[in-house]
């Protein structure tokens, strides 16, 4: 059950809408996928279009009308249907949507395309997703076009704006109940991960351990993990991407492991990096741990006021630094830094905003391209990574094949911040202790 009541999703509206003068906003909820043929891919609300209204079917559209005397909120939904319903499984319909959803009107979704016509008559703005080009956006165009030909309507649509700028501005900032569906989800991910470094063991496959994770991930009610589990052995943890999933795991090689669930839709995204037998070697500790005070440190400097460009700035400059203590670099760290080098070994960047998507797409920099200040409430993942190709001669032989990633998910507090993940298993005792029990 969500957290997440009608009143949320009212306030939300009312916010939205706050922030503009008049005008109509045409939200469309997520397309299924085909995966191949005629089967589909698990279907996966649009994220903005569930933040506005919480309605998880498809072919649906909230429509927000403002004008200078009233505002109202209008679903589309599909109607009951026995036959979907014999299929595909019942739909809420028309009536019942009325009745659970706090909006003002609920329709057909098959009356859209005649009723946008009447509902956009005399507006002069239109928000929408500028790169949805969805057959209900291009109705609602074609129906502005055809308003603006037709005698006797006086106001026209005469601007488009972007409507998920404004939305993901107003997700940047989670409520109490996001973060608790987040912390929700983080807690599923740290059994998860202890799990995996408990059971792991050399001649398992990548995908055994997968499995194991997407066990406990299902086996607890979630309903999807947050993005294609990374499971890599060895030096497959240097391809940043890596979800093949499919090679064995060798004795004395380290694993990668970034994957983690969703709750209600929240994501989380954890990485753990541990020894496949459970006992870092002495080159691998000093790699693991250069990592593991480069995310301790950028945690620590996490608070209100502190923008998230300098604190990118700053893992490079502390990794960079790793890197020359480590003799992987030699040099002077400011040349070093000017010259990118430090991007052979490090080249992604610090984090990003987590919310309803995994990367939430919430702006970085505000209207100037300013980047922007950490606020209370914000939630960004840190996740600092070393990475040494097998191949890279140019680095001592001990270090090669090292690939190593350490994520955490924070949120920003008044104070500073709150380790959401804390509970999950991350200095060199602790996973061996993990690997072991
Ligand atoms: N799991 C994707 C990421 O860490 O960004
Ligand atoms: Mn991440
Ligand atoms: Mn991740």
């Amino acid at each position: 059950m969500s957290l997440m009541n009608e009143i949320h999703y009212e306030l939300r509206r009312q916010k939205l809408l706050s922030s503009l003068e008049e005008g109509v906003i045409i939200l469309a909820s997520a397309s299924p996928q085909t995966r191949s043929n005629d089967t589909e891919y698990p279907y996966r609300q649009n994220s903005d279009f569930y933040y506005m209204c919480g309605f998880r079917e498809d072919n649906s559209l909230l429509v927000l009308v403002k004008t200078k005397e009233f505002s109202k909120s209008i679903l589309f939904v599909e109607p009951y249907n026995e036959e979907h319903a014999l299929w595909n499984g019942s739909r809420l319909g028309v009536e019942k949507a009325l009745e659970a959803f706090s909006v003002d009107e609920v329709y057909d979704i098959h009356t859209y395309s005649l009723l946008i016509k009447e509902i956009l008559r005399d507006h002069i703005a239109l928000y929408i997703d500028l790169f949805d080009d969805s057959s209900w956006i291009l109705q609602a165009k074609k129906s502005a076009k055809e308003l603006h030909e037709t005698r006797g309507v006086k106001r026209h649509i005469k601007a488009m704006y972007d409507v998920t700028h404004l939305i993901r501005t107003q997700r940047l900032i989670k409520s109490h109940e996001e973060i608790s569906e987040i912390k929700k989800a983080i807690d599923l991910t740290a059994k998860a991960h202890h799990k995996a470094m408990q059971i792991s063991k050399l001649g398992m496959h990548e995908y055994e351990l997968q499995a194991h994770m997407s066990y406990v991930f299902q086996s607890n009610g979630t309903q999807a993990e947050s993005y294609g589990a990374i499971v890599a052995g060895g030096n497959n943890a240097n391809t940043l991407h890596c979800v093949d999933n499919r090679d064995i795991l060798r004795d004395g090689d380290l694993v990668l492991i970034d994957a983690a669930c969703e709750w209600e839709l929240y994501a989380s995204d954890i990485t753990r990096t541990f020894p496949v037998n459970g006992k870092f070697t002495e080159a691998q500790r000093d790699v693991y741990e250069k990592v593991l005070d480069v995310q301790l440190e950028i945690i620590k400097a996490m608070k209100p006021g502190v923008k998230r460009d300098w604190l990118q700035q700053y893992s490079e400059e502390l990794l960079c630094q790793a890197l020359i203590d480590l003799g992987i670099l030699s040099g002077e760290r400011k040349n070093l830094l000017e010259a990118n080098a430090h991007k052979k070994y490090a080249p992604h960047g610090i984090g990003h905003w987590m919310g309803l998507d995994v990367h939430d797409p919430c702006p970085y920099v505000d209207d100037e391209g300013e980047s922007l200040c950490f606020a209370s409430g914000m939630v960004m993942t840190v996740e600092p990574g070393i990475y040494i190709r097998a191949d890279d001669v140019t680095v001592e032989e001990k270090y090669r094949g090292i690939g190593i990633r350490i994520e955490d998910d924070i949120l920003i507090t008044e104070t500073g911040y709150e380790n959401l993940s804390s509970a999950i298993v991350k200095s060199v005792a602790e996973i061996e202790a993990m690997c072991k029990s």
